[in-house]
């Protein structure tokens, strides 16, 4: 238990619930890495964590004038952070009948060619971050589209709403339709001026994002490596081995790499902060890599059902130390929800033998994400000093939801089968850095805009 901070000039607010987060990672530290308090509270000064333990205990020793929110009933879990999500992709989530590569010129192409009008990226980003938000989704990492106007769109939406966002103007000069391509010098310079504006402004971060090596040119890969270098501080983001005829692709292409993923470290694009949606088709080899250079998966279940794609396996990812955490992959996902993204990721797994426990799931949009980011020292959990941003879930959101949580024996039932049976309805309120941004009203059902 960590008492709260002696008082100073800051607010203080307490938030009083169920509250639940991991101070570990439960495959490693087992149940020492959960840290749960049935009737607890969470104290925040300034919009961060100062302390955390048994309610009854901590409410006599608040200052004179602290704000204390009654959210019993509840569970109170970390903000939720999606590893890897496309903001312009919102418009043809859910689109028919396709796999990958015809998917993409079929459906996210056409969807992304229409953010040449800066005022659909704004009314696009407005709604994808408050659709985050209403989902208990307070951290991101984005693909924006071609259109650095689409940069400029998702980056001034979360910072009006204060979340903590990290997005990149997608790079793409090769094998892709003409009217979207970048360029190979003109994408990078485009890329490193909004990196210049927006990298480390408030709670935002910059990714270099080439969609992946299908589309981009050697020498955009390379100049992308190099940006990356000249910026180690910053994300790198894209995707690798994803679908067999992508990865087949890539083969035929660079014959001279021993895998696809050999073809990112050749480009200096493998490294720590780099980010890799899905990983499906790699083997040890890669893995090994991954751990040695720091990089990490975004594994995307729903969107890896959705486009058929293949079966990640997280225990291999496991046993080579890689850092993974989870990743919506809206539009290939199905729901921009973590909780329901976490439902398919326990049902890939079942089908690898691996079923994935309530702890690790929590972790993987929890703490695991936050470390998968390098934003471990900043959100993830509630240890002292982290960013308040956290998420209050209703067990019984539903009338299913409310009878089968409430014959659960303990916590690790509960939480699981909330897992399973949540969607957006059970998200009762999202907080950032301790000030509500959305909250659910019961009349409506509906969230209200928290500031
Ligand atoms: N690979 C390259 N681009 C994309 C994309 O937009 N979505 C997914 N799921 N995979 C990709
Ligand atoms: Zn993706």
């Amino acid at each position: 238990m960590t008492p709260p901070a002696a008082t100073g000039a800051g607010r203080v607010a307490a938030f009083r619930g169920s509250v639940l987060h991991c101070l570990d990672d439960p495959a490693a530290a087992g149940d020492a890495a959960i840290e749960y308090l049935d009737d607890g509270l969470l104290v925040c000064e300034d919009g961060h964590v100062t302390g955390l333990g048994p309610a009854p205990e901590l409410l006599a020793r608040l200052p004179g004038g602290a704000q204390v929110t009654d959210h019993r009933g509840k569970l109170i879990v970390p903000g939720l952070v999606d590893c890897h999500v496309h903001f312009p992709q919102v418009d043809m989530i859910a689109s028919y009948g396709e796999q990958l590569l015809e998917w993409l010129e079929k459906y996210a192409f056409p969807a992304e060619r229409r953010f040449d009008d800066p005022a659909h990226a704004a009314d696009t980003a407005a709604f994808f971050v408050d659709e985050l938000l209403r989902n208990g989704t307070t951290t991101a990492l984005v693909f924006a589209t071609v259109h650095p106007a689409s940069v400029d769109a998702i980056f001034s939406a979360a910072e009006r709403r204060g979340m903590r966002l990290v997005a990149g103007k997608v790079l793409m000069d090769h094998a892709c339709p003409e009217d979207l391509r970048d360029g190979a010098d003109a994408g990078i310079g485009e890329s490193r001026e909004l990196l210049r504006r927006w990298h480390g402004r408030g709670r935002l971060g910059y990714a270099v994002t080439p969609r992946f090596a299908v589309t981009s040119s050697e020498r955009q890969l390379q100049a992308a490596g190099q940006l990356a270098q000249e910026f180690p501080d910053v994300h790198v983001h894209t995707h690798l081995a994803e679908n067999r005829a992508e990865v087949e692709r890539i083969g035929e292409r660079f014959p001279e790499c021993r895998s696809y993923l050999d073809v990112y470290e050749r480009f200096g694009l493998l490294r720590r902060k780099s980010v890799f949606a899905h990983c499906l088709h790699i083997d040890d080899k890669d893995r090994a890599a991954l751990a040695r250079h720091g990089g990490a998966i975004a594994f995307c279940p729903s969107s890896n059902l959705f486009l058929g794609s293949g079966l990640f396996d997280l225990a291999a990812a496991e046993a080579h130390g890689v850092r993974v955490g989870a990743g919506s992959d809206v539009g290939g996902g199905t729901s921009l929800n973590m909780l329901a993204t976490l439902a398919d990721g326990y049902k890939v797994l079942q089908l690898h033998g691996q079923p994935l426990s309530a702890w690790r799931a929590l972790y993987l949009a929890t703490l695991g994400a936050a470390r998968a980011l390098y934003l471990d020292d900043r959100i993830g959990n509630f240890e002292s000093g982290r960013e308040a941003d956290f998420v209050v879930l209703d067990p019984a959101a539903t009338p299913l939801l409310a009878r089968r949580t409430a014959r659960a024996a303990d916590i690790a039932e509960r939480l699981f089968a909330l897992l399973m049976l949540a969607d957006d309805r059970a998200v009762a309120a999202t907080y950032l850095m301790a000030r509500p941004a959305s909250v659910r009203t019961a009349a409506a059902g509906a969230p209200a805009a928290g500031r």
